[in-house]
């Protein structure tokens, strides 16, 4: 028993060390959503907040997110979430695809509160949009000049 607990100690320990995907990259600010489309801070603050960490360059990781095996599934969920939308990469986006993202995926995600997924808000309540933070975004979303080139 005594040796089954050493060895899965030195496993988690172990364990640790591996750490492939972490979401650390360089960012080009010029590049960045929140520069790029000029967010008010407010709304800034909030996409930084809430979705910036599954969806950027740079998550702001948590301690305890860093904990294998935990850490491991974080990982994979930002790799999932940067491939549907990077927010670093918004200055390289087509016009349409800038419309696609607007119109479509972020107003319809915070509108029916997909966006920050459930599972994630349970470790990570701080980024929990409320009512009033919602509204600010489907407001600010709608000033948006979506023809722009
Ligand atoms: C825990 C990580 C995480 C956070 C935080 C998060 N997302 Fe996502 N997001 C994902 C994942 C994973 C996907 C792709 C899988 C899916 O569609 O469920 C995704 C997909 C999307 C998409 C693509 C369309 C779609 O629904 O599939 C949009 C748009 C989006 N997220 C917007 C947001 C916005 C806006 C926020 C902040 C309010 C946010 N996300 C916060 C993980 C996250």
């Amino acid at each position: 028993m005594k040796k089954v607990l050493v060895f899965l100690l030195i496993l988690f320990v172990a364990m640790q060390f591996y750490r492939p995907y972490e979401n650390s990259f360089v960012t080009v600010e010029k590049l960045d959503f929140l520069i790029v489309e000029n967010v008010p801070a407010p709304i800034a603050r909030i996409f930084k907040n809430s979705c910036y960490d599954c969806h950027s360059n740079q998550t702001d990781y948590a301690l305890y997110d860093n904990i294998a095996p935990l850490s491991w599934i974080v990982d994979k969920n930002i790799q999932r979430g940067k491939f549907s939308l990077n927010f670093s990469k918004w200055g390289t986006f087509e016009p349409w695809q800038r419309r696609v993202f607007f119109q479509g995926g972020m107003m319809y995600d915070i509108n029916i509160n997909k966006m920050p997924p459930k599972n994630y808000l349970l470790l990570h309540p701080n980024a929990k949009i409320s009512n009033i933070e919602r509204k600010q975004m489907e407001a600010w979303i709608a000033t948006v000049d979506l023809m722009k080139e």
